[in-house]
């Protein structure tokens, strides 16, 4: 999962994970609060797949930019990324432990939805967050 953040997320979320505050958001203190959210693991892995596009507020701060969708990463890629930034920086020490991780087939789940960046924004919408 760290190979695949450096390769094509670091670029905008910062290898920190702080991202840079009005353009991309921190994924440090943040994944978590997606993850446990109820709808939040589909939630991560339509954004990864599909892309996001909509304003979004993080730690108070607005980003209305547009996410890429990754379909050419790999199931197993994807996963490991998503588990990667929910154990990177101090991110595990706000996850229980029992929480499950993304798996391959999590992934292949929503390979075929056809969501649009808008339709993840609804999901995103949908959710809620601390
Ligand atoms: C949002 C992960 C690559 C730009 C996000 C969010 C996550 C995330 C978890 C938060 C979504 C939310 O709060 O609901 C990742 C991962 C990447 C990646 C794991 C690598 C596979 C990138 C890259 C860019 C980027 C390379 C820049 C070209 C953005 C932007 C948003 C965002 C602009 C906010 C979208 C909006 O304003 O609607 N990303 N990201 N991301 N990401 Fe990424």
């Amino acid at each position: 999962g760290e190979g695949v953040y450096t390769a094509n997320c670091a670029s905008c979320h910062q290898a920190n994970g702080q991202g840079l505050p009005g353009a991309f958001p921190p994924l440090a203190g943040h994944v978590p609060d997606l993850a446990l959210a109820e709808g939040g693991r589909d939630y991560l892995v339509q954004l990864l797949l599909y892309g996001l596009q909509g304003e979004v507020g993080v730690e108070g701060q607005a980003y209305n930019g547009v996410m890429p969708a990754w379909p050419q990463l790999s199931d197993e890629q994807i996963a490991g990324v998503l588990n990667y930034t929910l154990s990177a920086w101090d991110n595990l020490e706000r996850m229980p432990e029992d929480y499950p991780a993304f798996t391959p087939d999590d992934v292949a789940a929503q390979r075929d939805a056809g969501l649009s960046p808008a339709d993840v924004y609804e999901r995103r919408q949908a959710l809620e967050l601390p």
